[in-house]
């Protein structure tokens, strides 16, 4: 018990320190606490199970001697004995489970004080006794006179007033600390308001059911909340029985498919928790895809675009132009550049709604709006590193797939085709950001000089040394591949996407899965000779169609992940891929060898 307070003391003392960032003696001092605890645990448990088995181990031998004796001596039969050392061996298992039976309830203890933690939160937001349906939403919005404090004695909102038309698009500006974030999570209902109302379609959202309201919002917080599980599943989270389709053209709406087949398993790589692996304005993207894949009616952005590098925020402006179409919209941005062809601008200072019209109207009435625009621009001329990058660019340079996508549009028609894709910029601007899928009627793969892949349209080359990435690689092998090749200033670009390997021609496959294999050396699994658990990795010796290999994975489902119909794909310490492309044609022995550990 001494053990168990201490460690989640080490725990609260290290969390708190590395939240505030405060010195760092005192967060060493908080870790070496912590690692103290730790090891003193993990010695007391090895102590213990120790003796635990040598205590085992000894009877086992005291039986032995005894029952061999009496059996020598006649006095029991060799079945007695061998009876006796099987129910022996059922007796010790549960007692050795025993042995991890302090660690377990460390484990136990601290989880659940946390999970009551939570549970034990008074809620204060509570469901309307008999809700009002919300009938033909629209999705029309008004605060009136809305007073609210987080502390009830100190206002954060003071009298705010303001409608919003359904389809309307208003923009929110104001300082830091102005109260803007705190709008949205009202409009949620996460707060309840001290006084005055705020409806939607006329109903005050106090009178309508908690999941009612929610459901037709759509939020990207300032901090955008990614969950541990796979980017596909992150991003289908609010729809999980997305289609793929429905799925690509959100990432690609966004601007975030691209860096998402950039990832070692594109759409299937396991993010960490708070979405650990994708930088800030990647997981940005990805929540702004995710929110668009919900396909709210009352979209929220809160500061969408402030993680993002200016090339990229225009693109997903862009994107966002056609998506917020038909959808009421609230946009609190920091950037005034990106508010100028907003209808309405609502600005807030300490509380208030002080200014509300268009950029122009604004600027005219000389007021705080003004003063931002002021410093905001000030601040801009001093050269960026964003700024620079955009003022290198060529202005009529498109996001890369947009481009890409009509290069391969252009191959369809009578005009002049690029030859490679690094012609592919400079094309005309298209408004709606879908996947360019490729067709077997139309294009094909061929293998050109030095072994380069080339795509063609009809008769006309597009792209050569192009690579592909499956954007699932396990789930769909052969699926929802990205023909790729890179463009000007070196970036990767998409020329379009391969639905499904299956309608091209065997001649076309294996070109394809050539190409897949130059980006990612997958290698077939045929045989497996042993597999090996121990300290949690899998130690595999098996046959390959390139010899004979030993390699090891981690013995968890981020590195054991479905391939295809009944495969398994394993990924070992190196990121290298073996795939097991039918468990069932396996032979029998080796399946039940490799199912004995791999068992999900
Ligand atoms: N959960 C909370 N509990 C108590 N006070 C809060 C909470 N969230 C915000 N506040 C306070 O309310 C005020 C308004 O915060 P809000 O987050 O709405 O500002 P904002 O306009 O979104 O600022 P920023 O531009 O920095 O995002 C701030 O003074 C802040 O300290
Ligand atoms: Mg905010």
């Amino acid at each position: 018990m001494a053990a168990l307070s201490g460690m989640l003391s080490g725990i609260r003392v290290v969390k708190a320190f590395a939240q505030e960032g405060r010195e760092n003696e005192r967060f060493h001092a908080a870790s070496d606490h912590l690692r103290q605890w730790r090891q003193w645990v993990e010695h007391t448990n090895t102590t213990y199970s120790a003796a635990m088995q040598i205590v085992f181990g000894l009877g086992g031998l005291i039986v032995w001697y005894v029952g061999g004796r009496d059996v020598i001596g006649r006095e029991m039969t060799l079945g007695q004995l061998i009876a006796f050392l099987a129910y022996l061996a059922m007796f010790y298992a549960p007692l050795g489970a025993l042995s991890n039976f302090t660690t377990w309830m460390t484990s136990f203890l601290s989880g659940s004080q946390r999970v009551l933690e939570l549970l034990d939160t008074p809620v204060t937001i509570t469901e309307p006794r008999e809700p009002v349906a919300w009938r033909n939403p629209v999705g029309a919005i008004c605060f009136s006179n809305v007073t609210f404090g987080y502390d009830r004695n100190q206002p954060v909102l003071r009298d705010v007033s303001f409608d919003v038309a359904p389809g309307e698009m208003i923009s929110i500006v104001g300082r830091s600390g102005s109260g803007k974030t705190t709008l949205v999570n009202l409009l949620g209902r996460f707060y309840d308001i001290q006084e005055g109302s705020i409806t939607v379609d006329g109903i005050d959202i106090r009178h309508l059911a908690i999941g009612n309201l929610r459901e037709k919002l759509g939020i990207v917080f300032q901090d955008s909340f990614l969950f541990r599980g796979t980017i596909w599943k992150n991003l289908s989270y609010g729809r999980p029985a997305t289609t793929i389709e429905d799925g690509l053209a959100a990432a690609l709406a966004t601007g975030a498919h691209d860096f998402i087949c950039r990832q070692p398993l594109a759409y299937e790589t396991l993010l960490g928790e708070q979405g650990a692996g994708l930088s800030g304005g990647e997981k940005q993207r990805l929540s702004i895809a995710r929110t668009l894949l919900y396909n709210p009616l009352i979209l929220v952005l809160d500061e969408a675009t402030s993680n993002i590098d200016a090339e990229a925020e225009k693109s997903i402006q862009e994107a966002l132009a056609v998506l917020i179409r038909g959808r009421t919209t609230i946009a609190i941005a920091h950037r005034l550049s990106t508010l100028r062809n907003t209808d309405r601008i609502l600005a807030f200072d300490r509380g208030r709604l002080v200014e509300q019209g268009t950029h122009a109207q604004l600027l005219a009435s000389d007021g705080i709006y003004a003063r931002l625009d002021r410093i905001q621009t000030q601040v801009s001329k001093q050269p960026t590193v964003d700024t620079l990058l955009v003022a290198g660019a060529n202005p009529d340079t498109l996001p890369a797939a947009t481009a890409a996508r009509h290069l391969v549009a252009a191959a369809s028609t009578d005009e002049p085709v690029p030859v490679t894709a690094k012609t592919a910029k400079g094309v005309p601007r298209s408004d709606t950001a879908s996947i360019a899928w490729l067709e077997p009627s139309q294009h094909s793969f061929r293998v050109g000089l030095h072994e380069q892949i080339e795509l063609w349209s009809g008769d006309d080359r597009i792209a050569a040394g192009i690579f592909i990435v499956p954007a699932f690689p396990a789930t769909y092998p052969e699926a929802y591949l990205s023909v790729r090749s890179w463009g000007d200033s070196g970036d990767e670009i998409e020329l379009g996407m391969i639905r499904s390997l299956e309608t091209w021609t065997a001649e076309n496959r294996h070109v394809v899965r050539g190409a897949v294999n130059r980006r990612s050396l997958v290698r077939s699994i045929q045989r497996v000779h042993n597999v090996a658990l121990a300290h949690g990795h899998l130690d595999f010796d098996v046959e390959t169609e390139s010899g004979r290999q030993r390699f090891t994975t981690r013995w968890t489902q981020s590195q054991v992940l479905d391939f295809g119909h009944d495969g398994k794909m394993l990924i070992d310490m190196e990121d290298n891929r073996y795939v097991v492309r039918s468990i069932d044609g396996l032979l029998q022995a080796e399946r039940e060898r490799f199912l004995h550990s791999v068992y999900w």
